[in-house]
């Protein structure tokens, strides 16, 4: 009976541990500083829809330190951000039916969390993707590379 336990958990750990690769969910962690907690996410194809979740754990409430988490190509960062400070807090700084926004999640405080998923597959392998937080001010130091395997 005890060794039939420890079989069932073993399995379990090992199970888990293989699930978790190549992942198509990820955690990023965010606080009261500009700074994403991996500043690069690896998603396959393969996986047809990613979904990054987000986690505040600062304190300070959206309007101070508010983290999102968008998705454009590339080139596309800095006109995105500068177009999504007048949309304002209430739009999570990104301007409406802005076509170059591959994916955002919505602006979150501290102790909040969101998440955002979108589909890869009509991304390619061969070009470079950045995501940013759209608050006023932070995609300067924000910021971390997509790379689609
Ligand atoms: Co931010």
């Amino acid at each position: 009976m005890k060794i039939f336990v420890v079989l069932i958990l073993s399995y379990t750990i090992i199970g888990t541990a293989l699930s978790a690769e190549p992942s198509c969910d990820f955690q990023i962690a965010v606080g009261d500083n500009l700074k994403f907690s991996q500043d690069k996410v690896v998603a396959s194809k393969a996986c047809g829809t990613v979904t990054i979740k987000l986690k505040h754990e600062g304190k300070l409430p959206k309007n101070m330190m508010g983290h999102n988490w968008v998705l454009t190509h590339a080139k596309d960062v800095s006109a995105v951000a500068t177009d999504g400070m007048s949309a304002g807090l209430n739009n999570q700084y990104v301007k409406a039916g802005d076509s170059r926004v591959i994916a955002f999640s919505e602006m979150i405080g501290g102790g909040e969390e969101t998440s955002v998923s979108f589909s890869i597959g009509a991304l390619s392998t061969s070009e470079d993707y950045i995501f940013f937080c759209s608050f006023p001010g932070h995609f300067y130091a924000m910021r971390g590379i997509l790379e689609v395997t």
